[in-house]
């Protein structure tokens, strides 16, 4: 199938509408929550008017049916994640997929593999969105775990030069970005991996910013748990995905309690049912994710290789075409080198919240500030930037669009 973004624009409702008095919307915000497909918005609301019910409780037809509309869609994501069924734990978001994995951990009792003593260590990086730092700070807090990291260079990549040190004999989870929501920075995981497994420790990959663009596969990762989001992956809001290996997922303690996680209950006790189902207390969020299991059907018969082979070309375009503007610097790698579709860049002495301003006032979105990483932000010596993040219905005209936007800016601003 030949790629083409402008007929993939025609599938997303959105692009229909004009923005700021008759302007062409010109979405460069993806990398905060992505456009929706009318498949996926079709599939949300054929689940209320056909098939809602609480899924896995009740004698009828509609919670049967229900019931088969979520488990298809976890079979959906296994497959697209390649990995079983049974180890997709729905959530309400990736956020709370990593405070899960967080909280199961921390409630792990001693003799669980997962327990962790005072002196253990936690590894991330300076490259982490606060998902996926704040809730390992805490941890470390709670369990009196040492929390390490990874500093990033001046290029915006891992400085990987002392990996034995950082990961070490007492490391007991190793927590990272597949690719950094700001920098557009993609990890070289091998490396990481192995090292991590060789000391005894567990791989953590938060996925948000990977999954939508680029295949990822958790057995060749050779990972143990992954987190992404709905949102971000053409899918619904309100739904996110932790996959775990299912011998992990196993020993793993339950974080949320409730109806459904059970095998058995009295007065003063109970016990788990197997994974997926001890970690998903309460009815679901089934239409969002029916929706989900949708829009990885949409993304697989678009080709996640294409999506992102697309997404390279716009970026190297853009890398290219925004470099051209005087001071207008790059925060992140300026080359192609595994490198994913975020750009984010600083303008002079605009500030980034002036330019955001401006360009929607253009009908271009953008975001701006430090992006829920206030650590990588100021480590790279910004207190903000712009952000242009791209997906599958981009196009170059919207890249020439930026530009133009940021230009005008320049002399608006003086
Ligand atoms: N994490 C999202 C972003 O990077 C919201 O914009």
């Amino acid at each position: 199938m030949t790629f083409d973004p402008l007929a993939i624009r025609k599938d997303f409702p959105i692009f229909n509408r004009s923005i700021r008095d008759g302007k062409r919307l010109v979405y460069l915000d993806s990398g905060a929550t992505s456009q929706k497909p009318k498949a996926v918005i079709q599939a949300e609301s054929d689940f209320y008017s056909q098939h809602n019910a609480a899924a896995h409780r009740g004698a009828h037809q509609l919670a049967e049916e229900a019931t088969e509309a979520i488990e298809s869609a976890r079979t959906i994501v296994a497959n697209f994640l390649g990995g079983a069924s049974d180890e997709i734990v729905f959530t309400k978001s990736s956020t709370e997929a990593l405070n899960l994995l967080a909280y199961s951990i921390g409630n792990a009792p001693v003799g669980n593999r997962f327990h962790l003593k005072a002196g253990d260590e936690i590894v991330v990086s300076e490259m982490e969105h606060h998902a996926n730092l704040i809730p390992w700070q805490e941890l470390a807090k709670r369990t009196g775990a040492v929390l390490k990291w990874f500093e990033v260079n001046p290029d915006g990549r891992l400085d990987l030069s002392d990996i034995s040190k950082v990961i070490t004999s007492r490391t007991k989870v190793v927590a990272l970005t597949h690719q950094s929501n700001v920098l557009g920075t993609i990890n070289p995981l091998t490396e990481l991996v192995t090292r991590t497994h060789e000391v005894g420790a567990i791989f953590i990959l938060d996925a948000c910013q990977s999954v939508p663009h680029m295949p990822v596969n958790v057995a060749e990762l050779d990972i143990d748990f992954l987190a992404f989001s709905g949102h971000k992956s053409v899918g619904p809001t309100g739904v996110g995905v932790l996959w775990g290996r299912s011998n992990l997922l196993a020993e793993l303690p339950p974080f949320l309690f409730g109806g459904s996680m059970i095998e058995s209950v009295t007065m003063t006790d109970a016990t788990w049912a197997p994974a997926p189902r001890k970690f998903e207390p309460g009815v679901p969020n089934m239409a969002q994710i029916v929706g989900l299991g949708a829009a990885l059907n949409y993304l697989t018969a678009i080709g996640m290789e294409n999506i992102h082979e697309h997404e390279r070309q716009l970026t190297k375009y853009a890398l290219a075409k925004l470099q051209e503007i005087p001071e207008l610097r790059i925060v992140g790698p300026t080359d192609m080198f595994l490198r994913g579709g975020a750009v984010s860049f600083t303008l002079g002495a605009i500030h980034p919240h002036d330019l955001g301003q401006f360009l929607d006032n253009a009908g271009i979105a953008v975001r701006t500030g430090h992006h829920c990483a206030w650590p990588l932000t100021r480590k790279m010596g910004v207190a903000s930037t712009t952000r242009a993040s791209f997906y599958l219905y981009n196009t170059s005209e919207d890249i020439d669009a930026l530009a133009t936007g940021i230009k005008d800016a320049q002399k608006y601003f003086g």
